[in-house]
């Protein structure tokens, strides 16, 4: 954990699918503010609470790390995360804390189109590119098969062409990516939206009561776009 601060820092992602959408939503919970230079910090106007712009990726290290307080992130990688630290047998530091109702996507193992789709038992032996190895790995614990996991960072997609793998483990939200690289779903691991993560233990500090105001007005908002 961090050192105590007198202000609550926000980690969201500084461009992509979440970046706008969960600026927006911070904003409609009232929160403004003045951008550095460098536009990776956001120093609070209305409240003390600060946004730092980072890759959405780095969200849960710098939250297990102290350095932000709050993240708002896909399931999937505050899961990965998670699922990394239990296979270490590591505590869990972050946990979700609201779903935000964006940012709504599949994980899911994808085969070529040519192929077809018996079950799991079809993968025993395969290699199998992702960038979910963790949740990848307690899915194929659960269903009882043995696979070789090619673990990359992005352009997975791409692994069966080059022969790199068999079959892919991925994000699907349009299906697009799926269709250019001539895959299609096969198999769904989990859904997943934007969330609002935080910490397993409550801020002690005036961070925490900080967090509860940004919470109720959170909520209001929430149930507002219900
Ligand atoms: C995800 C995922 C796929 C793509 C799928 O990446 O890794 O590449 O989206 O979307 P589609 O089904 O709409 O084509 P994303 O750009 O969200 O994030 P990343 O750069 O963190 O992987
Ligand atoms: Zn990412
Ligand atoms: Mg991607």
């Amino acid at each position: 954990g961090g050192a105590t601060r007198d202000r609550l820092r926000i980690a969201i992602q500084k461009s992509g699918r979440l970046s706008e959408p969960a600026r927006g939503l911070l904003a409609s919970c009232g929160l403004s503010w003045r951008e550095s230079r460098d536009k990776l910090f956001c120093y609070g106007e209305t409240l003390p609470v600060d946004l730092l712009l980072v890759r959405d990726d780095d969200i849960p290290g710098l939250l297990a790390d102290g350095v932000c307080d709050y993240g708002i992130v896909g399931r999937n990688v505050l899961d990965e995360v998670g699922a990394d630290r239990a296979l270490k047998g590591l505590p869990q530091v972050s946990k979700a804390v609201r779903g935000l109702g964006f940012g709504g996507c599949r994980l899911d193992i994808a085969i070529p189109e040519s192929a077809e789709w018996t079950g799991p038992a079809q993968l025993q032996g395969s290699r199998i590119a992702t960038s979910y190895p963790g949740l990848l790995q307690q899915w194929l614990d659960a269903n009882g098969v043995e696979a070789t996991i090619v673990n990359l960072s992005g352009s997975v997609e791409i692994a069966p062409r080059l022969g790199q793998a068999d079959v892919i483990c991925d994000l699907v939200s349009s299906g697009a990516t799926l269709t250019a690289n001539q895959l299609k779903p096969a198999v769904t691991l989990m859904t997943s939206e934007a969330v609002l993560a935080g910490p397993v233990t409550p801020l002690s500090d005036v961070r925490g009561d900080l967090a509860s105001l940004l919470l109720r007005r959170l909520d209001g908002v929430l149930r507002l776009r219900d």
